[in-house]
C-alpha cells in the first residue's frame, strides 16, 4: 500500500499545520491522525503513523503514544461498519450491556473483533457525550440513540443492504 495523501488531502494537511505557530506543529497531530485514519482504510497501521510523524517532523513514538491513547483511533483493521457502543455509566444503566451482548450473539463476535466477512467490528466505547440518548452507539459519523434490539436488527439489515450512512 502506497502511504501518501492525495494532493487534495496534502493541501488540507498544510492548512491544518498552518493553524499553529512555528515549531508547534505537534498540535496538528490529532486532526492529522483523523485525516489519515479516514484516508487509509479506517485504521492506523504503523507505516501510516510513521508517515504522519514524517509530515509533522516528530519521532514515530510521539505519534504511537497518541494514537494508542485515544479510543477513537483504531490501531488494527476494522470492518466496514464500526459499531462503537457506549458502555459508560448512563448508557450502562440504560442497558448497554444487553445491547453489546445482543450484537455479540447476532454477529458471532466478541468486543474488539471483526466478522469474518470484514463487515462489522464491535467496539465498546467510553462516553460519547450523548448520555441523554442512552443507550447509544456511534456508527461512522452518526449517532444511533435509544437503542433497542429491534433497532439493532434494523441497523444491521441496513448495513448488509449497503443502505446505512456512515459518512
Ligand atoms: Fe453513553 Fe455518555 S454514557 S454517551
Amino acid at each position: 500500500m502506497n502511504i501518501q495523501f492525495s494532493e487534495e488531502k496534502l493541501n488540507k494537511v498544510k492548512e491544518i499545520i498552518a493553524r499553529y505557530p512555528e515549531g508547534k506543529q505537534k498540535s496538528a497531530l490529532l486532526p492529522l491522525l483523523h485525516l489519515a485514519q479516514d484516508e487509509f482504510g479506517g485504521w492506523l497501521d504503523v507505516p501510516v503513523m510513521d508517515y504522519v510523524a514524517e509530515l509533522l517532523q516528530l519521532k514515530p513514538i510521539e505519534v504511537y503514544e497518541v494514537a494508542t491513547f485515544y479510543t477513537m483511533f483504531n490501531t488494527k483493521p476494522v470492518g466496514k461498519y464500526l459499531l462503537e457502543v457506549c458502555k459508560t455509566g448512563p448508557c450502562m444503566l440504560n442497558g448497554s450491556d444487553d445491547i453489546i451482548k445482543y450484537i455479540e450473539e447476532k454477529l458471532g463476535i466478541k468486543p474488539g473483533e471483526t466478522t469474518p466477512d470484514g463487515m462489522f467490528t464491535l467496539k465498546p466505547a467510553e462516553c460519547l457525550g450523548a448520555c441523554g440518548y442512552a443507550p447509544m452507539m456511534q456508527l461512522g459519523k452518526f449517532y444511533k440513540e435509544h437503542l433497542t434490539k429491534e433497532k439493532i436488527d434494523a441497523l444491521i439489515d441496513e448495513c448488509r443492504e449497503g443502505k446505512a450512512k456512515i459518512n
